[in-house]
């Protein structure tokens, strides 16, 4: 007789593991180049002076308690001082929330925004971890596409005009994940205001502004309307294992974000918010590792477009990477990525297709390349294997 428990809750039932992320598993074969990952280089990452942060913070027994559930005070004033400066205005610390890794801010703020069947628009080719919280909070997704200048905010307009009401519209402003775009100045202030014209909540999330090559961002979208949630993390620029990630959010929803992070954790690691308060208010040493992780991601991702380019050609359509971890890559002459990938596994060389990242099917001809962890010529010798397996 098999054995049988007791069921799961209903609505884990549309959340499944894609068979690309099963077969995305092979790329721990150590003689694949996986540009699949996602992942910033842990080799540039501060082990010295996170060491130094934690032995600092060791040197006493106040971050062994629990701690609030909105965050370690002195961390939240640190971040309410890096957040008035990008705003522009002066930011209370009753906005700044403190989570674990901004992922679990997207989580409460599902449940906190969104009742069954409310309406959320995410922008198409999406990420996927946005994906995940609205789907199990029950949210009914629509899209809005995006292109180089991000998200169309001509679509949203059009779909607001036409009587759709979203209670959330989510944003990866900068170097979006996965398409590497970056929303327009003209259009963050559109979004702005869209949003306080239709009145929903927008959720800004920026985990990768920092990581510019050639120009900072533009100004936050969270810069234009109240009505924007900002989302940010310590992950990609100083490390992910702190799982350190903040929200400025009016405070009603910071209230309510500490009621459900009261069921959730009770609260975050007061240790690992010291190293991180410690690193992040050391604002020189900061700068110059930031200018660095910047300066060799950049080289990184323009050997990778160099290779896609003089390699493939023109058979497929590569954009520019002017800042954080990605590029996505568009065939031109009717490959399709998701066929591809067990030949290019075999070839020794890994990519997420596009359709993991599609809403409602597509991109099929589209792949999404992370190049952070490679020099450049291994991600020549990846490119190689590509076009190898492309034939
Ligand atoms: C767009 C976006 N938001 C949020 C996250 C979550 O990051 P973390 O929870 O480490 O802050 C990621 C991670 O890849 C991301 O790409």
């Amino acid at each position: 007789m098999s054995p049988t428990h007791p069921p799961l809750a209903g609505r884990l039932d549309g959340l499944r593991s894609s068979a690309i992320r099963d077969l995305l598993k092979l790329t721990a074969r150590g003689d694949v180049v996986s540009l699949a990952g996602g992942l910033p280089d842990v080799e540039l990452m501060p082990r010295e002076r996170l060491a130094a942060a934690a032995e600092a913070a060791l040197s006493h027994n106040r971050c062994l308690q629990y701690t609030e559930s909105p965050g370690w005070m002195p961390l939240r004033e640190v971040l309410a001082d890096r957040e008035s400066t990008r705003l522009r205005r002066s930011v209370e610390l009753g906005e700044i929330f403190v989570t674990h890794g901004s992922q679990q801010a997207l989580s409460l703020l599902a449940d906190v925004l969104l009742d069954p069947g409310a309406l959320v628009v995410v922008e198409d080719p999406a990420y996927v971890g946005a994906l995940q919280a609205f789907r199990t909070a029950d949210a009914r997704i629509v899209t809005v596409p995006l292109d180089a200048e991000g998200m169309c905010t001509d679509d949203l307009a059009a779909l607001l005009a036409g009587g759709a009401r979203p209670a959330v519209v989510h944003t990866v402003s900068n170097f979006h994940n996965p398409g590497g775009v970056t929303l327009s100045s003209q259009r963050r202030r559109e979004l702005a205001r869209l949003a306080e014209e239709y009145g929903f909540w927008v959720i800004e999330d920026d985990p990768y502004g920092e990581l510019w090559f050639d120009s900072p961002a533009p100004a936050p979208v969270a810069s234009h309307s109240r009505n924007v949630i900002r989302l940010s993390s310590a992950s990609k620029i100083v490390s992910p294992s702190l799982r350190v990630g903040w929200m400025v959010a009016p405070e009603p929803v910071c209230r309510a974000v500490e009621l459900l992070k009261q069921g959730a954790d009770l609260c975050g690691s007061a240790l690992a918010q010291q190293i991180a308060a410690d690193v992040l208010a050391d604002v020189p040493w900061l700068t110059d590792h930031v200018d660095h992780v910047r300066e060799v991601y950049g080289e990184r991702a323009k050997a990778l477009v160099h290779a896609m380019r003089t390699r493939i050609g023109d058979r497929v359509h590569c954009r520019d990477a002017s800042g954080g971890m990605f590029v996505w890559a568009q065939f031109t002459d009717g490959t399709d990525v998701d066929r591809l990938l067990p030949e290019a596994l075999a070839a020794g060389v890994a990519y997420v297709p596009g359709s993991a990242f599609a809403v409602g099917g597509g991109y099929r001809d589209s792949m999404r390349m992370c190049f952070t962890t490679f020099d450049a010529a291994t991600l020549d010798l990846a490119v190689d294997r590509l076009a190898s397996a492309l034939g």
